[in-house]
């Protein structure tokens, strides 16, 4: 087995979560079956670096290309969030003239906009097509390829170094940092700043939400890790923000060594990430069988619910249920559908599980008895707008924290 990606340390697997499919390859049918796509998931801690990496790689073309189906704006929250944060970086590193930001992974486009209408340069670097297409559609910039040093190289000579370099829900998707941070030192200004936000290893062991852990999901950062990543490419950690969107962000922000003052907030996080001894093999080991006890917990309900002939769908078909519907063998048998309002989604069958996939404007009466909610991190926004389940006597079903009807 290979070394830290990072660092080529040892690694030690604590977790394995089998055979998986990649985790947003929907089928458009049943004849698409025999060629589904497998890899081995299996979760590694790199004993000096302490960076939580996933231990098999899928290529980047299989995941990423262009009918890649995520889309960011579908959510009001992820909106308003992205909308909060694009204002908060204008005010601060993009208020001076000509200023210059570049997002990696910028989707739909959906912070990219905001840094538009108020007139500031921008770029966006996505490697999914049609998404990319998308955002190119409402009149942003947008270069299909992947960041890497010759994707910085490139951008450089035409559009110059730029201020700010924003990441949301994208770093942790690459595994290939050194070519990235290579690529981030010739292209951002000397008091440039990295600034990205990642699902936060602290979160995830908090609410033992392994579902987090997928293909596209390669790392699994703390301020521990990134701290350490920072230095090795000659970056400092000199912020940190928790988040609350997507269970349990952090948002970091990198900036040459030196060239800033760290805040108080990286110190904290650190000594907090020592005191409750989040890298320390036992914590990782106990989390490991807190998934095995979460996985018997919700195939044990959801077969009691099958067995008293009750209808139980699911909500949200999230690339995060794929890690759960295939390591548990949940599928059509448990839950006969899930409702979800991405359009690229509709009408195909979820990835390994196989079950179909339904337009969430279908979730109407008769509803069914029970709907596991898939995308537990959207909860507040998905109960209230389909309150009307509720009102019927419908129940929602939880994993995150633990296996519970709500
Ligand atoms: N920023 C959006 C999208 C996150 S999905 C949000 O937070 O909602 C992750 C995105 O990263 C995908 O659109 C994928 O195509 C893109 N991506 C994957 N590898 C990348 C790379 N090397 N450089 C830039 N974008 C990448
Ligand atoms: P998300 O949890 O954002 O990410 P991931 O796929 O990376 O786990 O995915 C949310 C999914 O839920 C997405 O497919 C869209 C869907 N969704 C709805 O169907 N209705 C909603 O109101 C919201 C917010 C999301
Ligand atoms: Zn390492």
């Amino acid at each position: 087995m290979s070394g830290c990606r990072v660092c080529g340390g040892d690694v030690t697997t604590f977790l394995d979560l089998g055979q998986q499919p990649l985790s947003d390859a929907f089928l458009l049918g049943p004849e698409q079956i025999e060629s589904e796509f497998f890899y081995h998931l299996r979760v590694g801690s790199c004993r000096s670096c302490h960076m939580i990496q996933l231990r098999d790689e899928v290529p980047r073309e299989r995941m990423f290309h262009e009918e890649y189906p995520y889309r960011s704006s579908l959510s009001s929250v992820m909106r308003e969030h992205f909308a909060t944060t694009a204002r908060s970086l204008l005010a601060t590193e993009l208020s001076g003239p000509d200023a210059f930001l570049i997002e990696l992974g910028c989707n739909d486009g959906v912070l990219l906009g905001t840094v538009a209408e108020a007139g500031v340069r921008h770029l966006g670097v996505e490697p999914s097509g049609g998404v990319a297409e998308v955002a190119r559609g409402r009149g942003l910039s947008v270069l299909t390829a992947f960041f890497e040093e010759k994707t910085a190289r490139r951008v450089l000579e035409e559009h110059g170094r730029a201020d700010v370099v924003y990441a949301a829900n994208t770093f942790c998707h690459i595994p290939y940092l050194d070519s990235v941070f290579a690529g981030l030192d010739v292209l951002l200004t000397p008091d440039g700043v990295l600034v990205f936000e990642d699902p936060y290893l602290g979160d995830i062991v908090e609410r033992g939400s392994f579902d987090q852990i997928y293909d596209e999901h390669f790392y699994l950062f703390s301020a521990t890790s990134v701290a350490s990543l920072a230095n090795r490419f000659g970056f400092e950690l000199v912020d940190v923000v928790r988040l609350g969107v997507h269970g349990g962000e952090v948002r970091y922000t990198l900036a040459r060594a030196g060239a800033r003052v760290p805040s108080a907030a990286v110190a904290d996080l650190l000594a907090e990430e020592t005191d409750r001894a989040l890298h320390a093999p036992g914590t990782l080991e106990d989390f490991a069988k807190r998934v095995d006890r979460i996985c018997d917990d919700l195939v044990g309900l959801l077969e009691r619910l099958r067995d008293e002939g009750r209808r139980v769908v699911a909500y949200g078909a999230t690339a995060k249920s794929a890690t759960v519907t295939n390591r548990t063998g949940i599928g059509p048998d448990l839950v006969s559908t899930v409702y979800d309002s991405t359009p690229e989604k509709q009408g195909r069958l979820t990835p390994g599980a196989h079950i179909p996939v339904s337009p969430a404007a279908e979730f109407t009466a008769p509803y069914p008895d029970y709907a596991l909610l898939f995308a537990w991190n959207h909860a507040d926004e998905i109960m209230q707008r389909e309150s009307a389940f509720r009102e019927a006597g419908g129940r929602w079903i939880s994993y995150v924290p633990d296996v519970r009807v709500m």
